[in-house]
Order: C-alpha cells, then structure tokens, then sequence
C-alpha cells in the first residue's frame, strides 16, 4: 500500500530537537523525504529518520537562509512539497522587562520566518499545482498566561497570516494552516517545575503533559492529501483546553 506522504519533499524548520524532531520522523515513517533545518546542522535527527535527510543549518529569521534553503533543495530535488514552520522561541519577559530587541527577535523567528517560507517555496509549490504549508501557533493566545505579550501578538500573528495567505493559494493546490499545541513536554519546556506544568494540564480535559507525538497526528493530517479541501484553519491539539466555539 502506498504510503500517504511517499515522493513529498517535506521541509521541517526547528528539526533538532522537540516538536520538530517527533515532525520529521513520522513524516518520514509516511514514505516523506525529509529536509532538516535548524540553527545546527540536526544531525542525531537526520540519524534517527534513516540516513537520507537532507540537513541545512540556517536562522529562519534570516530570509538569506531561506532563499539558500530554496535553492539547495531546488537543486537536489527539484520540487518542494511540504513546508512545516516548526522553529520557535518562547523567552518570558513581563511587559517591565520586555524591550525592543526581545520583541522583535521573537516576533523575527515566530512569525516573520513564516513569511520567508513563503516568499522560499511557493515558487517551487506551484510547478506542480501541489503544497503545504502548516504554521506553529500556539494555544497559549488563548489561555490566562503571563509573560508572553510578545509571543502571543507573535503566534496570533501566525493565525492571520495563514489565513490571508490561504485566501491567496487556494486555487493553486496549495493550503496553509495553523496547528496550535499545548504545552508539551520538549527540552524547550525543561525549566518548568512539575507544579507549573500541572497547573496547566490539569485546566485541559485529558488531564496529562501533552509529548511531542500528540501534535503530530494533525500535523500528518494537514500535510496529507486527504487534507486537500481544508485551508485556512488553525487546528487546536492541546487536550480539549482552549475552547472558543
Ligand atoms: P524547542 O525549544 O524544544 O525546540 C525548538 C527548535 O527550534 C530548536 O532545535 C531550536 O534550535 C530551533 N530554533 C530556534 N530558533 C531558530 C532559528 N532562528 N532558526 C532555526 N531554528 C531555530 O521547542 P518546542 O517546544 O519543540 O516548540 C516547537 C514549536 O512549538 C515552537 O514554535 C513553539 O512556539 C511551539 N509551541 C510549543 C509548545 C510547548 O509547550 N513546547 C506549546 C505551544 C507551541
């Protein structure tokens, strides 16, 4: 039987490690050739999805790196399937503390890179009339946290422009959604103590720490082609917390 992602070239941002990590093996596992990008080069990743990544080091705040990311795979595969704008950064700063260069890194690597994904890779979607973008929000813009301003204008900043872009590609194959996790269990959420991460679960109604596996089942969904008539949505998979209709 024909695996659901066999022949995708699959672009994953943030792929040494957590979320983006648990991405790129199971789309491998789907049949996905995968393309790994991180600030380092992901090497224990690209060992665990098989031998056969390719492995791009690069800063998804940079659209130089971008443009690069583009025509290395260009060049290598010669069409680009699959876009997954993983990579992200979650510093607390209450509003005292926060100044302009936090905002605006964070604001950088949590949005603007989604911009550059596009501005990268539509070009090569569209040859083949085929492509998926799916962007990493998340559920805290919808939860009482405090800290996080910057983030949230940031991943509410995600939804906003997967939706205006979905507006634009639609006739050309191409989606583009939003996924929004919950706070999940990855080397990025280590600092918590068990009594913060609880407090949060325990608000969600499967009452346990999402892990990285949890967020991918809707990620192998919206990268499918069985997904092909759904655009323009963010997808919630945080354990039933965030509810809004
Ligand atoms: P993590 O911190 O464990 O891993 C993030 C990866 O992104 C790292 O390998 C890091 O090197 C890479 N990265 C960071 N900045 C980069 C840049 N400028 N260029 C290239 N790569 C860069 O993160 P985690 O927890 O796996 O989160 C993944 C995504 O999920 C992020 O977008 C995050 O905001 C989102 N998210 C995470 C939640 C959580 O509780 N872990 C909850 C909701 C959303």
């Amino acid at each position: 039987m024909k695996r659901s992602h066999e022949g995708r070239i699959a672009i994953v941002t943030g792929a040494a490690r957590g979320i983006g990590r648990e991405i790129a093996l199971r789309l491998a596992e789907r049949g996905a050739q995968m393309v790994l990008i991180d600030l380092e080069r992901s090497e224990e990743t690209a060992e665990a999805v098989g031998g056969d990544a390719l492995v791009l080091a690069g800063d998804v705040s940079n659209i130089a790196d971008w443009m690069a990311f583009a025509e290395t795979v260009d060049k290598r595969f010669g069409r680009a399937d699959i876009v997954v704008n993983n990579a992200g950064i979650y510093p607390f700063a209450l509003i005292d503390e926060l100044d302009e260069a936090l905002w605006e890194k964070t604001l950088r690597v949590n949005l603007y890179a989604h911009f550059y994904s596009a501005k990268a890779f539509l070009p090569l979607m569209r040859r083949n009339g085929w492509g998926r973008f799916v962007n990493t929000s998340s559920n805290s813009i919808g939860t009482p946290e405090i800290g996080l301003s910057h983030y949230m204008a940031a991943k509410m900043g995600v939804i906003g422009f997967v939706r205006g872009l979905a507006n634009e590609v639609g006739d050309q194959g191409i989606t583009v959604n939003a996924i929004l996790p919950a706070l999940t269990n990855t080397p990025g959420t280590k600092a918590m103590t068990i009594e913060q991460k609880k407090r949060v679960w325990e608000q969600q109604a499967i009452k346990r720490f999402a892990e990285p596996a949890d967020i991918v089942g809707p990620i192998l969904f919206l990268t499918s082609e069985d997904a092909a008539f759904v655009t323009g949505q963010a997808i919630v998979a945080d354990g039933g917390m965030y509810k809004i209709a």
